[in-house]
């Protein structure tokens, strides 16, 4: 007999950490903009694995890619070399326009690498005294769990009783260059680590003309710009990186998710030649970085993107989904912001403290997957493979969810 949801839901909570709370949904299989559960009910994803699914679930061409490499060899280590890291290193550095990539699997993993390599440049080339690097990142950030990444967090429940915590990280206001450039002036700052749209905080995009700024004064200061494109990248907003609306190029660029289509983990550091030639071997690495397999799908999943013009349909479906979010009859929509298919709507609070994780619940009632974030604002980010009549379909859906959720008694 086939399990029901609730099966599985009851194993993970007798048996699992309880580190996420996940709405009561339990998936079976995807394909494009579709998710199933095991009960085979079907919904529209607007989360995409938070923007891992870039490509839809399990592309064709991708899954082709992993099962004819995982037939023929999936890890070297970097001990050895192997026939699939060189061509997708040179691959990938002309489509980005770097001199180098540096291969790892998690986004946080490269979030670490690009500080390491930051404060390595700052002693061996800018001249930092030892152990007084510092690294700058905007205040709401957010880059993954580790200890490094949660110590330079602003929200207590990333760092709360984690500490202590990693030395030489200082806080500043996102889209404030006054307040960046007031850090600057200190000569041993090595770096400033952005997102060029902040997407756990609830997508909020900074004024345009921001990373104009971020760029020149991190140029004037000789202070590495490390843009951390792991959410925003690789199409999310409508153009290759988040960068290129603003026609600026980041001296380091941090890449995670969507560079495997949601496959497998895959992250990559790209940089310059000064950058990158800092390390020296032994120095950094992973067991699995630089795998053929990884290798293998993450050429694919960037050939895919291109070929099927996923990023130009972001942008157009992006532009229709908040022109329809916009004309929306709901008084319950207090904000809708984003680029290209990362869009968030606010919502006013509403019922008896009703937030945004029960419009989510009634959403997913309706057929679509949305996740919060923070109280009470919802993030909608489908795969970019999405077309214009699943938009108005998820449009309708939407609507008619904020219009039930204000129904005397819906939530009894
Ligand atoms: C901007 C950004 N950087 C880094 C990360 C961390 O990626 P991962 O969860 O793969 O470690 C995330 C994850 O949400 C992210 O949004």
């Amino acid at each position: 007999m086939e399990n029901s949801s609730s099966t599985y839901i009851e194993l993970e909570n007798q048996y699992g950490a309880h580190n996420y709370h996940p709405l009561p949904v339990v998936l079976q299989q995807g394909l494009g903009i579709w998710l199933t559960d095991v009960e085979g009910k079907r919904y529209l994803d607007f989360l995409s694995a938070y923007s891992a699914v870039n490509q839809g679930h399990c592309h064709p061409a991708i899954l082709g890619a992993l099962t004819e490499q995982a037939q023929k060899l999936t890890l070297t280590s970097r001990a050895f070399h192997n026939d699939q890291l060189g061509p997708y290193e040179s691959f990938m550095c002309k489509v980005f326009g770097f001199d180098r990539l540096l291969p790892m699997n998690t986004g946080v993993e490269g979030g670490e690498t690009a500080v390491k390599l930051a404060r390595k440049w700052a002693y061996q080339v800018k001249g930092v005294p030892e152990n007084q690097a510092r690294i700058l990142f905007a205040e709401h950030n957010f880059w993954g769990r580790t200890l490094a990444a949660v110590s330079s967090s602003s929200d207590p429940d990333s760092f709360g009783n984690f500490g202590p915590f990693m030395p030489g990280f200082s806080l500043i206001p996102y889209n404030d260059l006054s307040a960046l450039e007031a850090e600057l002036k200190d000569p041993n700052v090595a770096a400033f680590m952005v997102e060029p749209i902040q997407g756990e905080a609830g997508v909020v995009v900074p004024d345009e003309g921001y990373l104009k700024g971020v760029r020149a004064l991190c140029s004037q200061y000789n202070v590495l710009f490390i843009a951390d494109e792991v959410q925003t990248g690789l199409g999310r907003t409508g153009k290759m990186l988040a960068c290129d609306h603003e026609g600026v190029k980041p001296d380091v660029l941090i890449l995670g998710k969507a560079l495997s289509g949601g496959v497998l983990p895959v992250s990559a550091v790209l940089a310059s030649s000064e950058v990158m030639n800092t390390l020296q071997p032994g120095q950094h690495g992973s067991t699995f970085g630089g795998n053929p397999l990884a290798c293998a799908v993450a050429k694919k999943a960037i050939e895919v993107l291109l070929d099927e013009k996923m990023i130009e349909n972001a942008e157009q479906r992006g532009q229709q989904f908040r022109q329809g979010l916009a004309q929306m009859n709901s008084n319950l929509i207090r904000v809708i912001r984003g680029k290209g298919l990362l869009n968030a709507v606010e919502i006013v609070p509403f019922g008896d403290n009703r937030t945004a994780y029960d419009v989510c619940k009634a959403l997913m009632k309706n057929g679509l997957l949305a996740k919060q974030t923070h109280q009470h604002i919802i993030r909608f980010a489908p795969p970019l493979v999405i077309d214009s009549a699943q938009i108005e379909q998820a449009l309708a859906i939407i609507e008619q969810t904020l219009i039930e959720v204000q129904k005397p008694g819906y939530f009894d």
